[in-house]
């Protein structure tokens, strides 16, 4: 398997401060709907593993903080939200207005490759969409391990590719030829929305994912496809000690 890398840091940034105003409107559209069920199973899955209110989570790439706001109001988790592109920071920041917030829910302008916090500062560690976007996804996943407690969980959640052989067909098409035209003509800008089927099929499979996320040194690599695999989730252990 050829090593996944994303465009240059500067070239993403760029893209997605092109969309910050029309991206949740789009995400909606285009996934219809589906993106925010995929979310809630992020929940499941860290409410799975007992929370308990003092928790700290840290959602890399947060953008305009859908996952982050579903794990402070859902969970009750302190969540901290990091991404390094600032015009999708301001739409996180306006809708974190909303609801019980406390000082501990904050945004950083961070880069997922340096992250700014000490080893061991966070329970949970969440990503959704983000890691095939950044530019050596291992040097992000190596930060989220360091930034892990030992004991601590990391979970993924990522486009990836239909498992069933007649829907992955039907999904293609729709996601190679129909997604890219509504996405540039609702956003008035090409590349984005072409550079999303594009990434997601150079992107590893779930299994190689797995793969990658157990070479950084993560234990207990499990994975779930969600919509017949358009998305999985993966989550994984820091082990205690470490
Ligand atoms: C597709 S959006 C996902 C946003 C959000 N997590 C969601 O679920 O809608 C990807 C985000 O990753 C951010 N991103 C990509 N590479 C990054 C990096 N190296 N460091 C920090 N943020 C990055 C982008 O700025 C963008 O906001």
């Amino acid at each position: 398997m050829n090593a996944y890398r994303a465009p240059p840091g500067p070239d993403v940034q760029r893209m997605f401060a092109a969309i910050a105003d029309r991206y949740d409107l789009l995400n909606r559209l285009l996934s219809f709907q589906v993106d925010r069920y995929w979310r809630h199973h992020v929940v499941r899955v860290i409410r799975s593993m007992r929370p308990s209110p003092h928790d700290t989570c840290l959602d890399v790439c947060t953008g305009t903080g859908d996952l982050m706001l579903e794990l402070r109001d859902r969970v009750g988790l302190q969540v901290v939200g990091a991404d390094f592109c600032h015009p999708m920071l301001l739409h996180a920041q306006e809708k974190l207005r909303t609801g019980p917030n406390q000082p501990t829910n904050q945004l950083i302008d961070a880069d997922a490759q340096a992250l700014p916090f000490r080893d061991g500062k966070f329970r949970f560690v969440t990503i959704a969409f983000g890691l095939r976007n950044i530019e050596v996804m291992e040097h992000g996943l190596r930060e989220m391990f360091r930034v892990l407690s030992p004991g601590g969980s990391l979970v993924i959640l990522e486009f990836s590719r239909p498992v069933i052989p007649v829907f992955r067909s039907l999904f293609a098409f729709y996601f190679s030829h129909i997604l890219p035209r509504l996405g540039a003509w609702i956003s008035g800008t090409q590349g984005p929305y072409q550079y999303l089927p594009d990434s997601v099929s150079r992107f590893p499979s779930q299994v190689e994912l797995a793969d990658v996320i157990t070479s950084v040194g993560f234990e207990r690599v499990q994975h779930r496809n969600l919509t017949g695999g358009i998305a999985a989730l993966h989550w994984a252990t820091k082990r205690n000690g470490l």
